[in-house]
């Protein structure tokens, strides 16, 4: 009798755990999901691209909370640190080379067994004025410049030689159609990107090079990147490949991302989707940016922070919708397209909460407040289901 009731009951439990061989129900407010009952997007998509993540310098800094560790090591394989290796952490005065924090990240990637991304060595924000100055605040001459640019490329590149799958060498040189005016632009002239790559190709040669930069999307800025990166492919500058940042909102045209893979690819390049994020928050026109801070005057508020408690049902549909339409773009172009990265592992750590407006509540990336996936993970696993 008792092994009769044993029998049954192991076939139930046996029942029980086949119905949970398809797709997990969404989250309801209040519920807890553990990482381990999850689908695995990284193995979802072993066949198309890399899927990775951003680490922020809490991430790098300090130990990392259960959960996010059991997200960031089951759901992605593939890393890079949001600020850690930038210029300004790196070498925040002249030869004063800071690496605790950046060996500590390495350290994450590699014990997960992640492809390491390098970001970034070249760029006009979070680089210290002393990289353009002398000792008495005036503007340093071209070769000075480009010995320190050289210096510090050699210096990061060199440590972690043959550890980092890949760098983002250079960010954001083009604003509109044209180069931007920055100081790395006007001390040295449009062939600072020549010298930044070859240093950074001298200083690993097996890392691959990439060029990476936002608002990809957008005609003019599409046909400036290719002119851009044909005229350093002909002066025999290697690169690689070219990050399409993505930070999106739930109004990007997926037709423009498209264009703008395909123009990338036919240059004969890796195409990543480098920072990708979906802001559901209305764009503030300038004017607008800076002037009212985030929970004084209601009418700003309810302009600009409308969701300041929860994200209303019907945007998280819209916003899975939207990651739906993009990564059925990104998978017609899986050829192309060797990596898809998040900005960010949650909605709480996400950067957009505080930008380009202070205080806001935000929501753009696929795990919520307490990481629990959005309808947007479950509209990416069932892409592949
Ligand atoms: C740009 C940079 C990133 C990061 C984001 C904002 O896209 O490439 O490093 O600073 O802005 O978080």
């Amino acid at each position: 009798m008792f092994k009769i009731s044993l029998f049954i009951l192991l076939i139930g439990v046996m029942m029980t755990s086949c119905d949970k061989g398809g797709l997990p129900e969404p989250v309801q407010v209040g519920d807890v999901i553990q990482p381990e009952e999850l689908a695995l997007l990284k193995e979802l998509y072993s066949e198309d691209f890399l899927i990775g993540v951003s680490l922020n310098s809490n991430f790098t800094q300090n130990e990392i909370e259960d959960k996010s560790l059991g997200l960031i090591k089951s759901q992605f394989n593939s890393v890079v640190a949001g600020n850690t290796m930038k210029p300004v952490n790196i070498q925040r005065t002249e030869g004063d080379f800071y690496f605790d924090e950046a060996d500590h990240f390495m350290s994450i990637g590699e014990m997960y067994d992640m492809k390491i991304i390098g970001h970034t060595l070249v760029w006009h924000n979070q680089v210290p004025d002393w990289m353009f100055e002398d000792e008495h605040g005036n503007e340093v001459s071209r070769e000075v410049l480009l010995q320190r640019m050289e210096t510090h490329i050699n210096t990061l590149v060199g440590r972690y030689k043959g550890r980092i799958h890949g760098w983002d060498v250079v960010n954001e040189a083009i604003n509109g159609g044209a180069y931007r005016d920055t100081r790395w632009y006007s001390i040295i002239g449009e062939n600072y990107l020549d010298s930044a790559f070859t240093y950074a190709h001298r200083a690993d040669p097996d890392a691959e090079l990439y060029y990476n930069d936002f608002g990809m999307q957008n005609e003019n800025k599409r046909l400036a990147v290719v002119n851009m990166v044909k005229r350093l492919q002909a002066a025999g500058v290697p690169i690689h490949g070219i990050g399409m940042q993505a930070h999106y909102t739930l109004n990007v045209d997926v037709n423009e991302v498209e264009k703008s893979i395909i123009a990338f690819s036919e240059l004969g390049v890796n195409v990543m989707i480098t920072e990708l994020d979906i802001s559901v928050l209305p764009s503030p026109p300038a004017s607008d940016i800076g002037v009212k801070e985030i929970g004084n005057d209601p009418a700003y508020d309810a302009q600009y922070n409308p969701y300041p408690d929860a994200l209303p049902e019907e945007i998280e549909t819209q916003q899975a919708t939207k990651y739906r339409d993009l990564f059925n773009v990104f998978l017609m172009h899986r050829e192309q397209i060797s990596r898809v990265t998040f900005w960010g592992l949650n909605d709480l750590e996400s950067w957009k909460n505080n930008h380009p407006i202070k205080g806001r509540t935000d929501y753009p990336l696929l795990f919520d407040r307490d990481n629990n996936p959005k309808k947007a993970f479950y509209e990416l696993v069932s892409q592949k289901n």
